[in-house]
């Protein structure tokens, strides 16, 4: 039997609910399943872990990692220590050490799920979003000198190399390739930022020549939100750089009903280390610890994990159980306006595993 070794890592805040929510949910269907098994191994890396030795995770931390067939995140982030440390010491570290460099995140309308745009239809939006996840606006490059002193300065500079856009754009386009429309949306603001984005659109010219069956176009990152709200049925899979991806993402979870569902995987599509699957929410301070998170955006990165690890049909039994239990209104969490916790949404996607 197939055993495979997953890392969790709850990391801050209400991942530390989901987390082991997600764990519940995968050795259920390992069980049900009964063609493969989980070994899982828990780092408790993040804000306390901070607190205690004045580094997010520790400086060998990817040797623990390295040889895991995937991980499994919660959120990183803390009211009490700057978000640059949270981010830049846990997961931007997991991600660029792992050169993670497809951010992808899937959106729909699940059932039972009341989107906010009245004349969208359920079918009209089905959209994968990638994000380039190794570079560009968080690359890291800048500095600050004379702090404090009226001439300060500080820069954050937009990295974008060719090999990097290269290697997201065709992975976006055999996604879009092996989806039903073969449609891809190139995200970009050429028009304003006339270097590195004029490079981007030269490369999209050029990787598409590879796939002559997919439709392709090109959208304005301004305009693109404006599509996404007005016509939200032209769009399949998308691609757009690191910052450009991150608020498009948020726009897209919050139009397909709630950010406490939208997942995430921070692909390495050479396979050369492990991919790490997490929800988009964030660590949520305001509701942790009372059991009130909604655990299905780190349901629906299991399926992406399990999708990762070619458990194609564990992964549609999964994602079916999801839908069931998010078309039932009594068991929708306080993101979704309802009363449902952490525990009887996952309560109810373990059952429904187990055929009750
Ligand atoms: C996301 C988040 C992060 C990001 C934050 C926490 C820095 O918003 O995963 O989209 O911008 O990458
Ligand atoms: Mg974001």
């Amino acid at each position: 039997m197939r055993v495979y070794k997953i890392a969790c890592i709850p990391g801050d805040g209400i991942g530390q609910e989901v987390v082991p929510a997600g764990e519940a949910v995968l050795r259920v269907l390992s069980q049900t399943q009964g063609t493969f098994k989980f070994d899982f191994e828990t780092f408790m890396w993040g804000g306390d872990w901070y607190r205690k030795h004045g580094e997010m995770m520790p400086a060998d931390g990817l040797e623990h990692l390295k040889n895991k067939d995937a991980i499994l995140f919660g959120s990183a982030g803390d009211p009490h220590i700057p978000d640059h440390i949270t981010l830049w010491g846990l997961r931007l570290k997991i991600c660029q050490g792992f050169d993670q460099y497809a951010n992808v995140r899937p959106t729909r309308i699940l059932p039972g799920i009341d989107a906010p745009l009245k004349r969208c239809k359920v079918e009209d939006l089905d959209w994968v979003i990638v994000r380039e996840n190794s570079e560009g606006e968080y690359a890291g490059v800048g500095g600050r000198v004379h702090q404090g002193h009226p001439i300060e300065v500080a820069t954050d500079v937009s990295v974008l190399t060719r090999v990097g856009v290269e290697r997201v754009i065709r992975y976006a386009f055999k996604l879009a390739q092996s989806r039903p429309k073969k449609h891809l949306t190139v995200v970009t603001k050429s028009n304003a930022q006339r270097h590195a984005m004029v490079m981007w659109d030269e490369i999209a010219v050029q990787v598409s020549k590879e796939f002559p069956d997919v439709h392709w176009d090109k959208e304005l990152v301004d305009a693109m939100t404006a599509r996404m709200v007005n016509r939200p049925a032209t769009l399949d899979t998308v691609v757009a750089t690191n910052l450009h991806g991150d608020i498009l993402t948020d726009l897209a979870a919050a139009l397909a009903g709630s950010l406490g569902i939208a997942p995430t995987g921070n692909i390495d599509p050479e396979r050369r280390y492990p991919s790490m699957f997490e929800p988009i929410h964030g660590s949520a301070f305001d509701i942790m610890g009372k059991g009130l998170a909604n655990p299905i955006g780190t349901f629906w990165s299991c399926v992406m994990l399990l999708e990762h690890l070619g458990e194609h049909s564990a992964a549609a039994v999964l994602m079916k159980a999801i839908e069931h239990v998010t078309s039932n209104k009594s068991l929708h969490t306080g993101d979704l306006g309802g009363s449902a916790k952490t525990h009887d949404v996952t309560h109810a996607v373990c059952e429904m595993l187990k055929g009750k």
